[in-house]
Order: C-alpha cells, then sequence, then structure tokens
C-alpha cells in the first residue's frame, strides 16, 4: 500500500481535536504523507507548540482557533476554509469527558458538555462540511469509541454520547453515499492520550504502555483515508492486544 505524497497531495483535509492524542498524530502523519491539513482545537495555541517549527514551516498546516460546541463558530470557520479550496476530508477527533462520571455523580452541565462536545460537535462539523464534501466527493471520519457497544468505565454519558455518534454517522451514510461521500467511523479501546487523565483513577505508567498509542489509531485514520474511492471502512474497532479483547474492556 502506498501512503506516500501520490496519495494525499493536493488533498485538503480539516481535522478537529488536534492539540493532543489522536488528533494531533493524525494531523502529523497526514502532513507528512503530502496533504493539505486545517487542524482546529479551541486550544489551538498547543497545537502550534506541538506540531513543531519544521512542520508548520511547510506551508501545508492552517490551525484554527475553534470551539466544535459552538455552531456558529464551526459554520464560520469551515466556510472560511472552504473559500481556500473545498474539504476533502473531514475527521472529527474532538471529545472529552469528565472524572465524575458515574451515574449517581452525573450532573446537568457535565451531561450536556459531553454531549454537545463528543456528538452534537460532530454534528455541527458534518452539517458545515456536508455542501464541500459533496462537491469533492468527500470523506467523513469520526473516532466513535468501543464504548459505544460496550459499556465500560467511560461512564454512562460519555457511552451515549458515542453510540450517537455511530448512529448519527450511519444514518448520515445512507442518505449521502449515492452522492459519492464516503463515512468511517473509528472505536478505539483504550488509547495512551490526555483522556485518561480524566478517569477517576487514571491508569497507571504500565497499562498506559500496554495502551493503543495515538499513533495507532492515527494509523487506521490515514490507512481509511487512502483506499480508492470505491471501497470504504464503514467501521473498525481497535483495541490494545494485550490489555483486552471484544466485549471486554479493560
Ligand atoms: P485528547 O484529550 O488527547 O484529545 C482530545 C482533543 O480534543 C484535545 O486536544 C482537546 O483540546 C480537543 N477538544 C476537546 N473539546 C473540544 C472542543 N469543544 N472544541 C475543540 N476541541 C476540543 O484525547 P484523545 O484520546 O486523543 O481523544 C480523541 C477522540 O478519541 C475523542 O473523541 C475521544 O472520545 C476518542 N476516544 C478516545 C479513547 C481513549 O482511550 N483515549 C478511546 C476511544 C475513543
Amino acid at each position: 500500500m502506498n501512503l506516500g505524497p501520490e496519495t494525499f497531495e493536493g488533498r485538503v483535509v480539516l481535522v478537529t481535536g488536534t492539540a493532543s492524542g489522536i488528533g494531533l498524530a493524525t494531523v502529523a502523519m497526514l502532513l507528512d504523507a503530502g496533504a493539505r491539513v486545517h487542524a482546529a482545537d479551541f486550544r489551538a495555541p498547543l497545537v502550534k507548540e506541538r506540531l513543531g517549527a519544521e512542520r508548520l514551516a511547510s506551508g501545508r498546516v492552517s490551525v484554527h482557533q475553534l470551539d466544535v460546541t459552538d455552531p456558529d463558530a464551526v459554520e464560520e470557520t469551515i466556510g472560511r476554509i472552504g473559500e481556500e479550496a473545498p474539504i476533502d476530508a473531514l475527521v472529527c477527533c474532538a471529545g472529552t469527558n469528565v472524572p465524575n462520571r458515574r451515574m449517581e455523580q452525573l450532573t446537568d452541565a457535565n451531561w450536556r458538555l459531553l454531549l454537545e462536545t463528543n456528538l452534537t460537535g460532530v454534528f455541527s462539523c458534518l452539517r458545515a462540511a456536508m455542501p464541500q464534501l459533496r462537491r469533492t466527493r468527500g470523506h467523513v471520519v469520526v473516532v466513535s469509541s468501543v464504548s459505544a457497544l460496550w459499556p465500560d468505565v467511560s461512564g454512562p454519558a460519555y457511552q451515549a454520547s458515542k453510540a450517537g455518534v455511530l448512529a448519527l454517522v450511519r444514518g448520515a451514510a445512507v442518505e449521502e453515499h449515492e452522492q459519492g461521500v464516503r463515512f468511517t467511523s473509528i472505536l478505539p479501546a483504550m488509547v495512551a492520550t490526555e483522556l485518561m487523565d480524566k478517569r477517576p483513577e487514571p491508569p497507571s505508567p504500565e497499562v498506559r504502555e500496554k495502551s493503543l498509542q495515538p499513533e495507532d489509531v492515527a494509523a487506521t485514520i490515514v490507512f481509511s483515508l487512502s483506499l480508492p474511492a470505491r471501497a470504504c471502512v464503514a467501521e473498525l474497532t481497535l483495541v490494545p492486544n494485550e490489555l483486552q479483547v471484544l466485549g471486554r474492556t479493560y
């Protein structure tokens, strides 16, 4: 399989949630593969700091300050990006969780935060990007979670948001695939990212070491994007081999 510049040269990809973890690794991998990348996050300065001077100097990456829970800002940012060149791919990585996530602890505010970030944030990006994606016969990749399928320590609000996003992507795909737009849901299990620090009991260094690394998930995203237009990874579960098997999350 060729993931060289021929695959991504001239392709415009918008990635959300790029200040850390899976989104940051995806931006780096796409830039190295030759894509034109728009990196959006509500911590834009951190995106720049972590991408580093060399990648920023490539001239192929723009960093956007964007809170995906603000639909007007999403609309404005994606519209502005499209004025330069329409988006060929949208990769939704922005997501969050809270430590007080058990049913008995969940507040209204935290329920809303998780649903607005993990589900409505994806919807807003999708709605804003769809006109461009229809024009380019583009590709949408959304990071859901295995916890959408098997409840685990991530809490009912997070699980509802990730199951919701899986349903949103399935529904959108049914309506849009005949226009040539592809939809992919990636469902990872434990990934060693900053999200783990939000667990009530953050995992040990040993467990983090055996977990998936952000680059593993980024590789599945880039792989999905690299397939020819006739082929679409609809859903892909990815688990850390030594820690868990399907249906039994750590
Ligand atoms: P992370 O915390 O490193 O990355 C999430 C990024 O989203 C952060 O850089 C943050 O600044 C950004 N973000 C959060 N809220 C935002 C908002 N309102 N607007 C814009 N940006 C925002 O965590 P990770 O693991 O890289 O998460 C990426 C995606 O993967 C998330 O959707 C997460 O739910 C999902 N996921 C993570 C797993 C894990 O074990 N780490 C497992 C399964 C799914």
